[in-house]
């Protein structure tokens, strides 16, 4: 029986020697210490031996079955160690790698104009303003030179309201950003240095008219404001804005809330001032060149009156241009239709 024991004992030191893996190395221990492993069944045997050689046998099986426990443990903590340490090697984190970056958003390129247009007016004492966008007929029409039923209101193609009609008139969705003028002039503080952005409703949609859209209107009313200052503003938001290789101009026009008047021009950036464009067909954006960014002029003495304000003292200058118009014009941008900066296309909007 000892010579099975040693024989036993050294199928279980290959065996654990040989042992790749710890299913290896339970294999061995179920093959040989295992409820019907080979010691058990050995040890099934000593009751037939005599009882001095069943103590030293017994004796003998357990002292093994010690020494091969301690043998596989062993074994198998060198094993975990190993397959631990093979997996901080494959499992290894880089925290050095460049991360995964998350989808970033960015302002509406509608939003940035405007943000952009604030700033530059601010540098020189212009304070942005915000006055109703659903207004009285009085600010919107009235106050600025149009009495009722003035032909001039035709062009202002206005959405009217369902609501009902006060002192200063029914109640119109604003179709111009000069319905702050007289709002401001109101406040009596001097000088006037008003630049309001806000949105506008007109019925009209084509390729550069929205129905909804945004107009900057600025005010300067102060003593001794001249058509100088008013040149003088323009030339610095156009060269701020545009950048120095486009071109304004004046034109004489008429508003009835401004005398003098003018239109202000500015070189197209589609077809480069030329009216065609690189493929030779007309330009859709400008007329012969020059697009017409909106209006200005000299406060009417009768708008100052409404807010007011004695014309006699004071005199300011006004003027009223398309967000989305002036920036479609903005260098370098070619956009051909003004409609896409509203339809939410992503491919669009992306690039800015
Ligand atoms: N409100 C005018 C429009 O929507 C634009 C305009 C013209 C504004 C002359 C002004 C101005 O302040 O002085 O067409």
């Amino acid at each position: 029986m000892q010579d099975q024991l040693n024989a036993l004992k050294l199928g279980v030191e290959q065996g654990v020697a040989q042992a790749k893996t710890s299913a290896d190395l339970e294999a061995v221990e179920i093959r040989y210490l295992g409820r019907k492993g080979e010691l058990t069944d050995l040890l099934k045997k000593l009751p037939t031996l005599e009882p001095a050689e069943r103590a030293k046998m017994g004796a003998s099986a357990n002292e093994l079955k010690r020494q091969m426990e301690i043998l596989i443990a062993s074994r198998r903590s060198q094993l975990d160690q190993e397959s631990l340490s093979k997996l901080s090697e494959t499992e290894r984190a880089d925290v050095t790698e460049p991360g995964n970056r998350p989808l970033e958003g960015h302002l509406h390129p509608m939003t940035k104009a405007i943000n952009e247009i604030t700033e530059i007016f601010s540098r020189i004492g212009f304070v942005r303003t915000r006055y109703p966008e659903v207004d009285w007929d009085w600010f919107a029409f009235e106050a600025l030179n149009m009495p009722k039923d003035h032909p001039a209101r035709d062009e202002w193609e206005t959405f009217f309201m369902d609501a009902p009609v006060s002192k200063k008139g029914k109640m119109v969705l604003t179709p111009h950003t000069s319905n702050a003028q007289v709002r401001e002039l109101e406040r009596g503080e001097f000088p006037v240095r008003m630049i309001n952005i806000a949105k506008c409703y007109r019925r009209q949609s084509d390729a550069t008219h929205v129905p909804m859209f945004h107009q900057f209107e600025g005010l300067y009313v102060d003593k001794g404001v001249s058509i100088a200052h008013l040149r003088g503003v323009l030339d610095y938001f156009a060269q701020e804005f545009f950048g120095p290789d486009r071109k304004t101009r004046l034109r004489p026009f008429h508003f009835r809330f401004t005398e003098p008047s003018f239109e202000i021009d500015i070189s197209c950036g589609v077809c480069g001032g030329t009216g065609v464009t690189a493929d030779k067909q007309k330009c859709r954006m400008c007329k012969r060149g020059w697009l017409e960014l909106g209006g200005a002029g000299m406060v009417h003495p009768n708008v100052l009156k409404a807010g007011g304000v004695d014309p006699k003292k004071y005199t300011g200058f006004a003027f009223g241009w398309g967000v989305e118009r002036t920036y479609s014009m903005k260098e370098g941008l070619k956009i051909d239709d003004i409609r896409v900066l509203y339809k939410n296309d992503l491919r669009f909007n992306k690039q800015f």
